[in-house]
């Protein structure tokens, strides 16, 4: 297959570790006989200062034409002091909310080799495999009004959806609880919000088209609870964009460490922006021992979101944890008689085990 992949390295460990991610798709491409072609563009800091914003419009051209994008990290403590709508976050909630990704999906799922680097027992995170799938353009976040009032001693945000909105992000994870385990839980507040009274009625009426998947209500504050208690009981769960957030955020504990996970935002038609979910780790940058794992990961998930390469995808998830089982970690990751690397080696010992 041909495809046209956008890099967008941004700042900090940005830069570091998108290079990773390119040479490991360069030997799943030369493998399989897919021909890749790379374009590479600048956001976030790197963009300020060449451009003098954080989102080109050359970037978003060359986004609005891909197969798919790669994204490193943006932001730092050099673009603290520009103005909030220039700020490097900007290029990246801009570049999602240009390209309609409404779903953002965070697979959680434990390395062996990792399982004693969580705080959680390990007996518990053992088997936990989960697909979190989070609504990522409309609900608080956007709504609008969102404003003080009363001259500041009063304040108003808005949660708003439609009902189509709800309908493509839990057709999204119908569609991906099929081709998972089968099992979809869809996380709410139906006993206090109205938005979530709907997303119910949404989710019943969607449940009719999927009848091999079983499905299950469960209110976010239970949800909370039962990723740390009982993870292993999670396949596919599908929620808002705020209480997505936080749940993604809690469950990423399950796995060991930050470096270590990827995230995809993707659209219907399968282009998708894919991305660590760590940031430019300004504490290191430069220091060339960034973990590449995130980055790499990321590629991996874009082939098989993106490219529907199931099989690419997963030999780049062996190779990843063969890499873990032989003892190889960078800094970040506590591993108990490992051999430290930097993020050049690292990369050398996936290709390695490709
Ligand atoms: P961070 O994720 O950059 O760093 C948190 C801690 O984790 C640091 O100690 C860092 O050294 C470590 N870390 C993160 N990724 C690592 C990796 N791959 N290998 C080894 N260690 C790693 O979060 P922080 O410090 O809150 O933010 C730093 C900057 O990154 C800020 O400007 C922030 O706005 C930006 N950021 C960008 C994101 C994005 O582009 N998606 C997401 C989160 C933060
Ligand atoms: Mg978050």
């Amino acid at each position: 297959m041909n495809k046209q992949i956008i890099l967008l390295p941004g700042d900090g460990i940005g830069r570091e570790i998108m290079d990773s991610a390119k040479v490991v798709l360069q030997a799943v491409a030369h493998e399989y006989g897919h021909s890749f072609t790379f374009h590479q563009h600048a956001i976030g800091g790197d963009a300020i200062d060449q451009y003098g914003t954080p989102l080109p419009e050359e970037t978003i051209q060359a986004c609005q034409n891909a197969d798919a994008i790669l994204l490193g990290a943006v932001g730092g403590p050099k673009w603290d002091q520009v103005a909030v709508h220039l700020r490097p976050e900007r290029g990246l909630l801009g570049i999602r909310k240009t390209l309609g990704l409404f779903a953002n999906l965070r697979p959680v799922k434990g390395f062996q080799a990792l399982l004693h680097a969580s705080p959680i027992k390990e007996e518990i995170i053992q088997d936990s495999d989960i697909l979190i799938i989070r609504e990522l353009t409309g609900g608080l976040y956007f709504g609008q009004p969102s404003e003080r009032r009363d001259n500041g001693n009063a304040v108003v945000d808005t949660l708003s959806y439609t009902r189509e909105e709800m309908e493509r992000i839990i057709d999204k994870a119908f569609e991906s609880a099929r081709i998972r385990n089968k099992h979809l839980t869809s996380v709410d507040k139906a006993n206090v919000l109205e938005s979530s009274r709907l997303w119910r009625e949404v989710v019943e009426e969607k449940a009719k088209d999927y009848p091999d998947v079983t499905v299950e209500h469960m209110l976010v504050d239970a949800c909370a609870m039962k990723l740390i208690t009982n993870p292993s009981a999670f396949d596919v769960i599908v929620t808002e964009n705020l209480f997505g957030d936080i749940l993604s955020d809690e469950a990423s504990v399950l796995t060991g460490s930050l470096g270590m996970l990827p995230s995809a935002s993707v659209r219907s038609d399968g282009v998708g922006l894919y991305e660590p979910v760590h940031g430019t780790a300004p504490d290191i940058a430069g220091k060339g021992i960034a973990n590449p794992l995130g980055m790499i990961l990321s590629a991996a998930l874009m082939l098989r979101f993106s490219f529907g390469m199931e099989e690419e995808a997963s030999e780049i998830e062996k190779a990843v944890n063969e890499c873990l089982e032989q003892g190889y970690h960078t800094a970040d990751l506590r591993i108990k008689d490992g051999i430290q690397v930097g993020t050049k080696e690292m990369t050398d010992k996936v290709l390695e085990n490709l």
